[in-house]
């Protein structure tokens, strides 16, 4: 049986790396660039999308296009934009015009999913408001897959994006104004599309911390397995906890608030109702998984955990904290923080995720052999 060839990207790789962030991260995100990408020069931006020029002009950057972004949700090579014209709608009553613009752009190329998205939707509410925001993001996704020789209504269409898979992104900025551009798939979030993590919060969950520590565990494939301990500095009032208690492992939560009687009440969580710094750390022996989720400021997040991880008063298989930023101008101290990680002898990653708010989550697998490997971050 003949085998196909891999689809190939667009002949024409675009100068321009084009990342898509939560309104508002705009600017805490091109200073990110600019400390760790310096070749880089920073593009046009707007609310929502930040462009980069790929520099020095004869590099190429790898299909991963820099994870180490963090505050991107997710990061596409530029080919242009597209405008519809006064032709009027094509097919589905979408722009032929602009259609015909991306085939332009691609040159060609051949993809295996196409992902279309709204460049004004906030992801975090993604689910609660129109996520498509009142674009047609559904006519252009199927008339962008018919014209590049995709079947609309095929199981490819219907199903994620896998892993190595290369993606045709098509961004609406208006009905007909596009931005388009291309990426591999290489880890969760990038076969999403936008990056926008596509899981709901079930109607039982007693917070939206459910949601946001799902999507953790999924961006970063944590491996949680069933009989392990937790134990979460802020737990107040339950929804990560819920979670954890729903994959089967025993949990702690430390926190002087409430904890909502559906978590309270389960038999395999139990409750110390005191501050992280109050907690003796014998207390800490057998823990598997260390959790912080506290509205405090993120210094003071991190010397909780390294209170306990510094001393080795446990050794956790990993951590899972979320620093909350008071300002988005703290997102600079992050590196520091990263590096804090790896001197306890823990590999962090670290992302922006699409269902938070002004916070990273930073999760952190004990590295084998000891202290201070390099950093990955998704
Ligand atoms: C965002 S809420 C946590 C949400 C929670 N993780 C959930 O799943 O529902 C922040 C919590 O941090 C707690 N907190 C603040 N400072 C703390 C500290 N020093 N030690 C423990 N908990 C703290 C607050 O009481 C509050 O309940």
């Amino acid at each position: 049986m003949a085998v196909a060839p891999p689809p190939s990207p667009p002949s024409v790789r675009g100068s321009f790396l084009l990342c898509v962030c939560q309104g508002g991260v705009e600017q805490p995100l091109i200073a990110r660039q600019q400390a760790i990408l310096p070749a880089f020069a920073p593009g046009a931006w707007r609310r929502g999308v930040v462009t980069f020029r790929i520099g020095p002009a004869d590099f190429d950057p790898p299909d991963d296009f820099f994870p180490d972004l963090i505050l991107a949700h997710t990061v596409i090579r530029s080919l242009g934009q597209v405008v519809g014209d006064a032709r009027g709608p094509g097919s589905g009553g979408v722009s032929a015009a602009a259609i015909e613009g991306v085939l332009r752009l691609v040159e060609g190329g051949r993809f295996d999913a196409i992902h279309a998205w709204p460049r004004t939707a906030r992801v975090a509410d993604a689910k609660a408001a129109d996520p498509d925001d009142g674009l047609p993001v559904a006519a252009v996704r199927a008339a962008v897959a018919m014209a590049a020789g995709i079947d609309p209504g095929s199981e490819r269409m219907a199903a994620p994006a896998r892993r190595g898979d290369l993606v045709l992104d098509i961004v609406l900025d208006a009905p007909e104004r596009w931005w388009v551009g291309w990426h591999r798939v290489n880890a969760p979030p990038t076969s999403w599309p936008g990056g926008a993590y596509p899981g709901t919060l079930p109607a039982g969950a007693v917070s939206r911390a459910w949601l946001k520590l799902d999507e953790a565990l999924t961006t970063f494939a944590v491996p949680l397995t069933p009989g392990e301990r937790a134990i979460e500095f802020g737990a107040s009032p339950g929804g990560a906890c819920q979670r954890l208690l729903e994959a089967g492992l025993s949990v702690v939560g430390v926190d002087a608030a409430v904890v909502h009687e559906q978590v309270a009440g389960h038999p395999r969580f139990e409750q110390w109702r005191m501050r992280a710094r109050e907690v003796p750390l014998a207390r800490f022996r057998g823990c598997d998984w260390l959790l912080a989720d506290m509205n405090i400021d993120p210094a003071d997040t991190m010397a909780a955990l390294g209170r306990v991880l510094e001393p080795g008063a446990a050794r956790p298989k990993g951590v899972i904290a979320t620093l909350k930023m008071p300002t988005w101008s703290r997102a600079a101290e992050i590196d520091g923080w990263l590096a804090a990680f790896r001197s306890w002898g823990y590999v962090p990653q670290a992302r922006h995720l699409s269902t938070a708010g002004r916070e990273i989550c930073v999760v952190a697998l004990r590295g084998r052999g000891g202290r201070g490997r390099g950093p990955r971050t998704v």
